[in-house]
């Protein structure tokens, strides 16, 4: 029997539908993989509600044919922004979806070397799609699951964070991505950190301090993984620290706070609290603005009265989708 460590989950819709794969689709039932779909047999979307409909949430790929998904996944990608065949709101769902897969890869095993090139591409798509419209994060956000989950909790941070700094002025698609990028990682180094400990209610002393380790931990990931980027490696060891000296692991002041760690602090706060976790219960997001507005000593005033001013017009619209402009 082939192991385990042969297959690759992949998400059902990252795939795309009326073309012919190059590479076999597999199902798994309990410890077996079996055959789904042979390769070059069309997988449409019939299929993939069938497949829904019967409870099954992902497809699986042999490791070897990763390459071959992964480009045809990069090439689609490419097009969605542009497409003239998809309207606003479906080319969120798309680029969610694709932002989760690699997302997924990433943030569960740690691998960022395979998958640098697909991060990236995944960014930068989510960029064009959020510069078409001050608005625009908000279809994105709407994809999100708001339960105790790394994988969401990565993308959402990234994406508050870079809508954050469009409206802070670091238009340039560069800055951007690296803002991106520091939020989709800023809490990889969580998987240094037994699991139990982070899904525990109560933390001893020592717990406790291995916990507040993990922006180091990430730190110490991009630097393993070849990041020379030092905006980037501050943002993501700040992103706990607060303007009064509060945060951690330094408990750093405002002025020794990196700009994009500023960023990253009100970002990953403001998902933290609208989203439900072991020892906390998820505000709305209205309730969220006003605690951190309530305790606005912990952050740089003016990033956060741009926050508020941000997101205070998704709140009023959140029941309608953002249109394009
Ligand atoms: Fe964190």
């Amino acid at each position: 029997m082939e192991k385990k460590e042969n297959y690759l989950p992949i998400i059902i819709e990252s795939l795309i539908f009326g073309k012919n794969s190059d590479y076999p689709l597999y199902i798994r039932s309990g410890e077996n993989y079996i055959l789904y779909r042979s390769k070059a047999l069309i997988f449409s979307q019939n299929d993939a509600l069938r497949l829904k409909n019967n409870g099954v949430n992902r497809l699986y790929i042999k490791n070897e044919d990763k390459e071959k998904y992964d480009n045809d996944v990069l090439e689609h990608i490419e097009n969605i922004v542009n497409s003239k065949d998809l309207g606003f709101e479906e080319k969120a769902v798309k680029i969610y979806i694709y932002s989760k897969v690699y997302a997924e890869y990433v943030l569960t095993t740690g691998n960022l070397k395979n998958n640098k090139e697909n991060i990236k591409k995944t960014i930068e798509t989510m960029i064009d799609y959020l510069l078409i419209s001050e608005f625009a994060f908000m279809n994105l956000l709407n994809l999100s699951d708001y339960d105790h989950n790394e994988v969401s909790h990565g993308i959402n941070v990234s994406i508050y964070a870079m809508s954050l700094a469009n409206r802070l002025g670091f238009t340039n698609k560069i800055s951007l991505f690296e803002i991106g990028l520091a939020g989709l990682l800023h809490d990889i180094g969580k998987l240094k950190i037994p699991k139990t400990f982070l899904l525990k209610k109560e933390l001893n002393e020592n717990e406790l301090k291995e916990v507040q380790t993990h922006p180091i931990y990430s730190k110490e990931f991009l630097i393993q993984n070849n990041m020379e980027n030092n905006d980037i490696i501050n943002g993501v060891l700040d992103h706990h620290e607060a303007s009064d000296g509060s945060g951690y692991p330094f408990g750093k002041t405002e002025e020794n706070i990196s700009t994009y760690g500023k960023i990253l602090i009100i970002a990953n706060r403001f998902d933290s609290l609208t989203r439900s976790g072991p020892y906390r219960i998820k505000l709305n997001m209205a309730d969220a603005l006003n605690q951190m507005n309530l305790n606005n000593d912990l952050y740089n005033n003016a990033f956060l009265t741009e926050f508020s001013l941000l997101m205070s017009k998704k709140i009023s619209l959140s029941h309608s989708p953002a249109q394009e402009l």
